[in-house]
């Protein structure tokens, strides 16, 4: 995978897009800050967790129809993960599907969530509860795009990275020193350090691909990417807490339940990297063991945790929720 500059992403759209029409889908505040890169007709929607809704989907497809966008037109989303996926989610749907790529502008969106091809949106409280599995065209992914980045929303990228370096067992120890090391502004000062970034960005896409690849639908494989998740949901959904902040909890959560020997190396590469690792003091742990076995991934009375036996070694064990350690 290439990482491109904001000026080679023009040409290198140009040459993907070919003659065809182009809608870009786009995060508001994505086309405040990097709006001019992009000069194609637009429909701008806010990037709230609150408005990944099916009414938001509906009103872009009135948007679409508006335009007279066709099934060649090609809908590009532009912005992090929720542009990501609102835009997968409604190329699949209008006129029964209609060609799509992707520009991810969050560091989050670029191993991420632009990444193998599951869209979805929220439905009540329920996270991403519809969607589709169907593979963008292209993911272009340019670094720059991140230095307008909140310090915060990059080190929830950061954690997913960390994530799935676990999973792959490679570049752990390497990157973790790497963003213990730099904040965001300092990384963009010299072109050593950005070429870094792009090797790890590039490093962790690739591990989503290969497994994505291998098990598309999730029935095995994929599961694993979820390391730290049941944890996860059940600290957004019992305390206020970012969702990076809440994976890094929630790896050393997966550490503990694998008796994991690697465990002080996550915890302090995880502290190193501004990431919590710690269960806050004031969240009821009764009430987390309950959202925890009320996770999807519960069946016949066992949670299918995912669990960190090494850096390299994680696996799926069933478990009954009395038995979970956190
Ligand atoms: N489809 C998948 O496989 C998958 C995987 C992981 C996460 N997700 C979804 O992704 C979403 C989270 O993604 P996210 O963290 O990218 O969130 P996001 O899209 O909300 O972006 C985070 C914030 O950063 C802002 N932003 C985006 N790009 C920016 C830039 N370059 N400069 C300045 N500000 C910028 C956005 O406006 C927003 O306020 C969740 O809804 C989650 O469910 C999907
Ligand atoms: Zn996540």
């Amino acid at each position: 995978m290439k990482t491109f500059t904001p000026s080679e992403i023009t040409h290198e759209l140009r040459r993907l897009i070919g003659t065809r029409r182009v809608v870009a889908i786009i995060d508001e505040k994505v086309d405040r800050l990097h709006g001019t890169l992009f000069p194609f007709e637009k429909i701008v929607i806010e990037a709230t967790e609150e408005r990944k809704t099916l009414a938001t989907a509906e009103e872009i497809v009135h948007q679409l129809l508006h335009l007279h966008a066709d099934r060649d037109t090609l809908l590009l989303g532009i912005g992090g993960g929720i542009t990501t996926d609102l835009c997968g989610f409604v190329a699949a749907i209008y006129k029964r599907g209609v060609p799509f790529g992707f520009i991810p502008t969050t560091l989050l969106a670029m191993v991420d969530a632009a990444i193998g091809g599951k869209n979805g949106v929220n439905v009540l409280n329920f996270k991403n509860m519809i969607g589709t599995i169907r593979q963008p065209e292209f993911v272009l992914t340019c670094p720059n795009l991140l230095r307008t980045l909140p310090p915060k929303e990059f080190r929830n990228g950061v954690a997913e990275m960390l994530k799935t370096f676990i999973i792959s067992g490679q570049n752990f120890g390497e990157s973790g020193s790497f963003f213990a090391e730099n904040e965001l502004d300092t990384i963009f000062c010299t072109e050593a350090k950005m070429a870094q970034l792009c090797h790890f960005i590039t490093e962790s896409r690739a591990v989503k691909e290969r497994i994505v690849k291998e098990d598309e639908q999730e029935q095995g494989l994929r599961r694993l990417l979820n390391l730290g998740h049941t944890f996860a949901h059940a600290l957004e959904h019992c305390a206020k807490i970012s969702h990076g902040e809440a994976v890094s909890i929630g790896i050393v959560c997966a550490a503990k339940n694998g008796h994991c020997k690697d465990i002080d190396l996550i915890v302090n590469t995880l502290k190193q990297c501004n990431l919590p690792t710690e269960i806050p003091a004031d969240i009821d742990k009764k009430m987390l063991l309950e959202a925890i076995s009320q996770d999807k991934k519960i069946a016949e009375g066992r949670c299918n945790l995912i669990v960190i036996h090494a850096i390299g070694d994680v696996r799926i064990i069933p478990t009954a929720p009395g038995a979970i350690l956190c």
